[in-house]
């Protein structure tokens, strides 16, 4: 998507913005000195070790470290994006917020996606209150939602019929071709057009904004050859990997309690927050990701894993645990007895069983070696391992450690024994390292399969990512390349910067980054970044591929640029001589990159 604020207006929302007076209305603050005081709203305190600069116009927490500026306050605090956020501070400092042109037409089209779904969501839920509908709404009234629960989450029906959404957004003048970018109905090979939606329960997605932007369709009784549940497909305005379901509805609550509940299903959901347990988001039967791993931190550190108890709902949970490790989340294991999800176990067990259940949750680490009992020499060693791969993706190396030795004792193995292993087990990691440096950076980069100059783009972009991340790794940067030779990219005045800084032996600070790179395309690359949490890798083996890239694409200029010259007929021996010479040094050059 494209940046839909033009800079100017970042600035001018950033001049109008004051910090104190901004962070006030979320947290209560006392002047002491120069700076003002209270409890940090993004972790649990009783002593204030929130700071606000007032003079800075920045806030840090000496207890939890988190930091930042009037937009990274709201961005931490209300889960909004960058462009978001610069929106919602304009409005509060009456602000008239412009898009540039060429972004209207993005934002315009996107507005268009969400309105139909919203279209839908209405007219979804007319339907289940119509004599049509009766069937779907006694269906889940006997699943024991009331009709309070049905309007919160904004549950509706789609009757049975191919085009009666399409009919209906026909007569009611609605955007067709919004319809089908939403994936609200498809279009056959001739053409003709049909409701994706017959005969289903239907729960609308919704975004951390508030708005609909997929829906989940429920079977009202289950048939052989129809699928349980039917999604709206990814769009625009859809990436399921980035979204958890209900994270809008119940952020307040996780951030308030500390910690959320992650369950598979809709229903467990709805059930969760029909007895009014309210710390819940549904992962939707998909594979946790790591962009849900960091959306999750911005609430909470704590997660709980209340899945199905089959077998695939225990294989599923362990590796959500797992993403949800690497990412410096703490991961407990709630069980259910067999054949139950949270929704059938509170229908059966009633609310008060279930919590029971969550608060007998075990941390990922007990639960796995709980299992280890249970099981023969063979499963065992395989189990150890498990834990050990664990242990691996644990970012606080004190707490991996304090673990390994109550493993020790606990499995009457010496901890020696386990160091070894786990070592093995880093270390083939570690082998892995640019193998894993590229799936990290996947979306950021994969400097083997980008071509060409933006390749090298990419490594500028990855230079100035790590050296937010890791200022350890300036030395190792800034000792390794020189910027005049860097091709031109909108990084190189940051590693110019970060470079000058590095050289008067200063750190550059976030907020000084924002000041100074206010363009609102660098400002939001920064501010991405400094919110993002990277799993731990060898940052400078990452600098050293991007180092490598830039380097490899200069020599593939020079070598091209001497090939053209060599093709010249009038070209005499020696000449001809030298310039081959040149380009066997420079390929060798290229050869012996790092
Ligand atoms: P109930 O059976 O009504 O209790 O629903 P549930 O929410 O408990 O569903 P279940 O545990 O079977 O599945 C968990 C989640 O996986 C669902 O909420 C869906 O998001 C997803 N899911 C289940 N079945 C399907 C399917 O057939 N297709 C797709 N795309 N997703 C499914
Ligand atoms: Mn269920």
């Amino acid at each position: 998507m494209a940046r839909p604020i033009a800079e100017r207006v970042i600035e001018e929302v950033r001049l109008a913005t004051d910090v104190v007076d901004l962070i006030s209305g979320y947290v209560t603050l006392k002047k002491k000195g120069q700076n003002y005081f209270g409890l940090c709203p993004f972790h649990n305190e009783k002593t204030p070790s929130f700071s606000v600069n007032p003079e800075k116009q920045i806030f840090h927490c000496f207890g939890c470290s988190a930091g930042g500026n009037a937009f990274t306050f709201i961005m931490k605090h209300e889960g909004t994006s960058f462009p978001d956020t610069v929106k919602f501070l304009g409005q509060r400092a009456g602000i008239q917020i412009d898009f540039e042109e060429q972004d209207e037409g993005q934002a315009r089209q996107n507005e268009a996606l969400f309105h139909i779904n919203e279209f839908a969501v209405g007219w979804y839920r007319e339907m289940l209150l119509t004599e049509q509908g009766k069937r779907a709404h006694d269906y889940l009234v006997g699943r024991g939602l009331t009709s309070q629960d049905i309007e919160t989450y904004g549950v509706g029906y789609a009757p049975p019929g191919w085009d009666n959404l399409l009919r209906q957004a026909q007569r009611t003048a609605n955007d067709e071709e919004a319809l089908l970018q939403v994936g609200l109905i498809l279009e056959k090979e001739e053409g003709r057009r049909y409701d994706r939606f017959r005969d289903r329960i239907m729960f609308p997605i919704w975004n951390l904004s508030g708005r609909v932007v997929a829906f989940g369709g429920r079977i009202l009784q289950d048939k052989q050859d129809a699928p349980k549940y039917v999604n709206s497909p990814e769009s625009a305005i859809y990436l399921k990997g980035k979204l958890l379901y209900g994270l809008f509805q119940n952020r307040d609550e996780i951030r308030k309690q500390d910690f959320a509940v992650f369950v598979e299903g809709y229903m467990d959901f709805l059930s969760l927050a029909s007895v009014g347990i309210r710390n819940a988001v549904a992962t939707s039967g998909t594979s946790l990701t790591e962009d849900q791993a960091r959306l999750i931190l911005r609430y909470t550190r704590n997660v709980t894993l209340m899945y199905d108890s089959d077998s695939a709902g225990s294989a599923a949970a362990l590796r959500g645990a797992d993403v949800l490790i690497e990412q410096g989340l703490q991961v407990l294991i709630a069980k259910l007895p067999d054949g139950h999800d949270p929704d059938s176990y509170i229908r059966e067990q009633g609310a008060a069983a279930l919590r029971e259940r969550l608060e007998q949750a075990l941390p990922l680490f007990d639960f796995k070696l709980n299992q280890l009992t249970a099981q023969s020499p063979e499963q065992r060693s395989e189990g150890i391992r498990s834990l050990l791969e664990s242990l691996a993706r644990m970012r606080d190396r004190i707490q991996r450690s304090l673990l390994l030795s109550d493993l020790a004792g606990k499995l009457h193995i010496s901890e020696k024994i386990l160091w070894t292993e786990l070592e093995t087990v880093i270390q083939k990691k570690a082998v892995n390292a640019s193998h894993r440096v590229s799936t990290i950076a996947e979306r950021l980069t994969d400097l083997s399969r980008v071509k060409g100059h933006s390749r090298s783009k990419k490594a500028m972009d990855d230079l100035v990512r790590i050296l937010i991340h890791d200022w350890s790794v300036a030395e190792f940067v800034f000792n390794h390349i020189e910027l005049e030779e860097v091709k031109d990219s909108d990084k190189l005045p940051v590693l110019t910067y970060f470079r000058n800084q590095f050289k008067s032996e200063k750190r550059p600070s976030e907020s000084e980054l924002l000041q100074r790179f206010s363009e609102v395309d660098l400002a939001e690359f920064i501010v991405g970044e400094v919110n993002k949490e990277l799993p731990q890798v060898d940052f400078q083996r990452w600098a050293a591929d991007c180092i490598a890239a830039l380097k490899k694409e200069k020599l593939q200029q020079e070598i091209a640029t001497i090939r053209e010259d060599l093709k010249q007929t009038e070209l005499d021996a020696p000449r001809r001589a030298k310039l081959l010479g040149r380009c066997i040094e420079l390929e060798n050059e290229k050869k012996n990159l790092f």
